[in-house]
């Protein structure tokens, strides 16, 4: 009997011990992995990344804030290669498309995460004279200069630097192209602080100034899977652009100069609608993109005022993110030229349309079209863009 006793006691204690077990267990799980305010620590630490072909040393900067999300920032090409939010249950998975080091960097990929310039997206034909004189610049994309040349801001390694601010950590990056520099005119000199907020935002600002008159149009080439990189296509988020207009382009993908209403096209994206559900439309525009891959104007009330721009959702995972900008545009490119050739992060395979960006713009191609806004950046003057990409669930 006292056997049987003890024996109780002893299955009993084990099954508490147990219990008590799992509980400290998923007690530690949720400091690990859920956001729960004031559970994570707000930190920026800096790490090597190895080498470029030419010796330069490259450095990751992993900024965490208070509530788990981390970016991780490589000097080279000033690439996010690591973006993790929660889903709607507080599990944390990585939102951009990247590679697992900076092998898979160097061997060229379609500027994932990337800084570009010094102009993003095209300048037709190569080509834009500037106070009378003709610059001549390299056609890398179906005879069209595009994102910055052979070796834009995305190839550079940028210098790093650890920033704190009250509620954000940060890298400061800063990078010098010279006069000459790709074909552009002018020294360039320009700083990209990427943020990390405790408001769970991932904040890009970016500030340049020249010695000479030079076209400028920095921005950011992530492709977001709010699934997580690499779980499939982006066709089911359902995304909502504050954009009544959008710029047709020609076969080449050079704005015609046509500013054109969205209304009763493909392109309205006004009201939340699935990314999927007109990229097969038998519309000229929409096949000359090969789906979406064309610059939306944005409703901005005044020039360089900070615009809501975007709101995606992800249904399965409840992730939500709402992208603000100072830029007049957007350029929104639904991974159209995936194809199964980049093998990312743990391996995953990028598929067709497995990633989409949202790159904050002035139009494409505004050097050679006087009706856009400009895009030139005279000595004395300063150029200044911040973007924020919000994170939040549904
Ligand atoms: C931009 C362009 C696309 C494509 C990608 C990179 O978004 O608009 O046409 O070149 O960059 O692959």
């Amino acid at each position: 009997m006292n056997r049987l006793f003890n024996r109780w006691v002893w299955i009993g204690g084990l099954t508490v011990s147990v219990l008590a077990c799992s509980c400290a267990w998923l007690g530690g799980s949720k400091e690990k992995g859920v956001a729960t305010e004031g559970k994570f620590q707000m930190k920026a630490a800096k790490e090597n990344y190895g080498t470029t072909i030419d010796g330069k040393r490259v450095h990751l900067f992993r900024l965490a804030n208070a509530n788990g999300m981390q970016a991780d920032i490589i000097t080279y090409g000033g690439i996010l290669v690591r973006l993790t939010a929660p889903d709607s249950k507080g599990k944390f998975d990585d939102v951009v498309l990247g590679f697992d080091s900076l092998a898979g960097y160097l061997k060229g990929h379609p500027y994932f995460g990337a800084l570009v310039g010094r102009y993003g997206n095209r300048i037709a034909k190569g080509r834009f004279t500037l106070d009378g004189v003709e610059y001549k610049l390299a056609t890398n994309n179906m005879g069209n200069h595009l994102h910055g040349g052979l070796t834009g801001f995305d190839k550079v390694v940028w210098e790093g630097e650890a920033v704190e601010a009250a509620d954000a950590v940060g890298v400061k990056l800063s990078y010098t192209s010279k006069d000459g520099e790709e074909g552009y005119p002018g020294n360039l000199q320009c700083t990209v602080h990427y943020w990390l907020t405790n408001k769970n935002e991932l904040r890009i600002e970016y500030d340049a100034q020249t010695d000479k008159p030079t076209p400028v149009n920095l921005t950011n080439h992530s492709y977001f899977n709010l699934a997580g990189a690499g779980n499939g296509d982006n066709l089911g988020h359902v995304m909502m652009l504050n954009a009544d207009r959008f710029l047709p382009v020609d076969k080449t993908l050079i704005p015609t100069g046509e500013v054109r209403p969205v209304k009763g096209t493909p392109f309205d994206f006004t009201k939340p609608t699935p990314i999927g559900k007109s990229i097969k439309a038998d519309d000229e525009q929409v096949k000359f993109g090969n789906g979406w891959d064309h610059c939306w104007v944005l409703n901005q009330k005044a020039p360089g005022e900070l615009t809501l721009c975007a709101r995606v959702a992800e249904p399965a995972s409840g992730r939500v993110m709402e992208m603000f900008t100072t830029e007049p545009a957007v350029q929104f490119y639904s991974g159209n030229f995936l194809d199964g050739s980049n093998v990312g992060k743990g391996g995953k395979v990028y598929k067709f349309r497995h990633g989409f960006c949202l790159e904050a713009e002035h139009y494409p191609d505004s050097p050679n079209k006087p009706e856009f806004p400009s895009t030139i950046l005279k000595p004395g003057q300063k150029h200044r863009q911040e973007t924020i990409y919000r994170f939040s669930t549904k």
